[in-house]
């Protein structure tokens, strides 16, 4: 038994996890990857060029260090050794000899392998071959793996959900075994996501990213952002959709995310002629509101001085690499406007607006929305222009351009701020919706009956009302706030559950309150950044 202890004790010592290892990725990975640009239209010289560029352009200077190769790098058969090779007609010089170039010049090194028995373009796979290829890359001097998830083969007894689990589970084991672990980027939660084919319900998607935190330091958790076009070949259309339906999947999982784990909603494109300067700058300023990983896939020698300026926004980038890496999460939706908010790690407040509607308008924010104070006098600065105004009780927005994101720094001598905002069923998508009268979901619209105030100690209060949200008898009301009331103090854990606090049930969409299930659909919910998630015994 004692030697059993100790084992255990000696096995969990090795394992250096990216949550519990937050210096692997202490900010979220900013770079370059060729995938959603040119796909498999990949060689060397592509990325000599690219490195070259982004020196010569100043990427590099402000913190895009990362150059990633992706799928099809390969030569189509492993060494008689059994060794991965690359293709030599790609890379006549080989992939030691670019990581060279690559470090001489300031850059870490990235490539791209896949967790089944072969990657998604045909190319061979690391399943059964996992040491083997780990220890390739080692001594190719990689810094970062992509693990891609096609084509991963379920060993009899496993559902598909814990064959993948075991497979990065194991890579993840392996880096933690060595003295400077790869970034390991994950694809694993792209393939339960809502809409991937065989998906009827989330449970699976939420069970990968209970566990995904613990194995490397980002995940995709969704669709890839719709790539340029075939090999490089244009075709237009889609970009803007694509971009707002990885964001859509993002605002989902936000408690998920802490320094060393990153959400990642995939590249930022840049050079897709059907983009705005407005859409691509929104992009830009969501991703970096997230603290997601900034990986750009556009070709970079070509990037215009106006695509470089937006892309090296000092502001904006330490946002996305601020301490705190927190992901902004919504504060209201109402079909035109998203507002996000989340603190930042000098005690400023992040709010930044997105103007989904086709036609350019004008907004005003109410600061209490934004989980501050209305009476103090704060300092908001424009971190597209650098320029202040001093703000008090509400923010003016005026003539945002269609598809185009304000993206603000609220400051005061006060350091104070509350979560708020939207509490959502993520798989619905249906909005909270608090009246003295009654207690529901119904779709976002923005109103103050659908922006929560939530407490230290666990009062969740909306803004159109001085009440808070109870549970008695299976219901849900709003009732006159009493601290002393458990029935109206609600534990938010990572599995998304809002748990009543005296009677252990669960908020149910559509049911008043039930009792907690495991990563149902009508419980999981996603509440403003800031709460502070409870200890939940059913996860890990
Ligand atoms: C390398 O790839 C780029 C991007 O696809 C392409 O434009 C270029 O012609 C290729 N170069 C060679 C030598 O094949
Ligand atoms: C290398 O890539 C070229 C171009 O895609 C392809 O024609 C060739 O078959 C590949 N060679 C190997 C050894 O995989
Ligand atoms: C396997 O063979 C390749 C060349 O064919 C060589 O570069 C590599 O070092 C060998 N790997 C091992 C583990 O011996
Ligand atoms: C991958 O596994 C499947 C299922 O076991 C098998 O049919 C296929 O031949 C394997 N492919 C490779 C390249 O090993
Ligand atoms: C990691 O190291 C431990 C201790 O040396 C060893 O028992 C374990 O098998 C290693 N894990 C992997 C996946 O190599
Ligand atoms: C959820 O979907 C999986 C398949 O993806 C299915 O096996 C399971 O029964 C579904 N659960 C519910 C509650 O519908
Ligand atoms: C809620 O939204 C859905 C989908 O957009 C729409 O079909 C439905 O009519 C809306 N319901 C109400 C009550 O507005
Ligand atoms: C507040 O809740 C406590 C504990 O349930 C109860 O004893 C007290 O009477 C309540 N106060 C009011 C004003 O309802
Ligand atoms: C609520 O969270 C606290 C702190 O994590 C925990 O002690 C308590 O048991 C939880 N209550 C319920 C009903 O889950």
């Amino acid at each position: 038994m004692l030697s059993l202890i100790c084992a255990l004790l000696i096995h969990l010592s090795h394992v250096s996890a990216s949550i519990e290892d937050p210096s692997i990725s202490p900010t979220p990975p900013m770079g370059f990857n060729n995938w959603a640009r040119f796909e498999c239209a990949l060689n060397e010289s592509l990325f000599t060029a690219t490195a070259d560029a982004m020196v010569s352009k100043g990427l590099l200077a402000a913190g895009y260090n990362r150059i990633n190769i992706d799928d099809c790098w390969f030569s189509n058969y492993r060494a008689e050794n059994g060794s991965l090779q690359w293709n030599s007609t790609l890379f006549p010089n080989g992939i030691i000899w670019l990581g060279q170039y690559l470090h001489e010049r300031g850059f870490k090194i990235g490539i791209y392998e896949d967790a089944g028995n072969m990657t998604c373009g045909g190319y061979p796979g690391s399943q059964g071959h996992e040491h083997e290829d780990a220890a390739t890359f080692v001594s190719w001097g990689i810094d970062y793996l992509k693990l891609d998830g096609c084509n991963v083969v379920i060993q009899k007894g496993r559902t598909n959900e814990e064959q993948f689990k075991a497979l990065y589970s194991l890579w993840h084991e392996i880096f933690s075994n060595m003295t400077s672990p790869l970034v390991f980027s994950q694809s694993a939660p792209a393939y339960f996501s809502p809409d991937f084919q065989t998906v009827q319900n989330n449970t699976d998607w939420y069970t990968v990213m209970d566990w995904i935190p613990t194995t490397g330091e980002l995940a995709r958790h969704s669709d890839d952002i719709k790539v340029y076009g075939t090999n490089g070949h244009w075709e237009p259309g889609g970009h803007w959709d694509s971009i707002m339906a990885n964001y859509g999947f993002e605002v989902r999982l936000a408690r998920y995310q802490k320094c060393g784990y990153y959400n990642d909603p995939d590249f930022l494109i840049v050079d897709f002629p059907d983009l705005t300067i407005e859409e691509k700058k929104s992009h830009f300023a969501l991703w970096a509101s997230f603290s997601a990983p900034l990986i750009i896939s556009s070709y970079i020698p070509d990037l215009t001085q106006e695509e470089v300026a937006y892309l090296t926004n000092k502001e904006i980038i330490a946002v996305d690499q601020d301490a705190l890496c927190l992901q902004a999460t919504l504060v209201s939706q109402d079909g035109n406007w998203d507002v996000l908010t989340k603190d930042l790690a000098n005690g400023d407040r992040l709010l930044t607006v997105l103007n989904r509607g086709e036609e350019t308008s004008s907004t005003k924010i109410s600061l209490e929305r934004v989980g501050l104070d209305p009476d103090e006098i704060y300092t908001a600065k424009d971190l597209w222009t650098g320029s202040t105004k001093t703000v008090q009780g509400t923010i003016s927005l005026r003539n945002i351009i269609s598809h185009a994101t304000a993206i603000f720094r609220l400051s005061s001598s006060s350091l104070a701020s509350t979560p708020t905002g939207m509490i959502f069923n993520t798989f619905s998508m249906k909005c909270l919706t608090g009246t003295p009268h009654s207690v529901g979901f119904s779709n976002c619209t923005g109103t103050d009956s659908q922006v929560w105030q939530v407490s230290t100690s666990g009062l969740i209060s909306p803004l159109s009302a001085q009440m808070c949200l109870a549970e008695e008898d299976g219901y849900l009301s709003l009732t006159d706030c009493n601290i002393s009331s458990q029935y109206q103090q609600w534990n938010y854990t990572i599995s998304g559950n809002l748990i009543n606090r005296a009677s252990g049930v669960c908020v149910t969409e559509s049911r008043g309150t039930t009792r907690c299930g495991y990563e149902k659909d009508n419980q999981v919910f996603a509440l403003p950044s800031g709460v502070e998630l409870s200890d939940d015994t059913r996860i890990i």
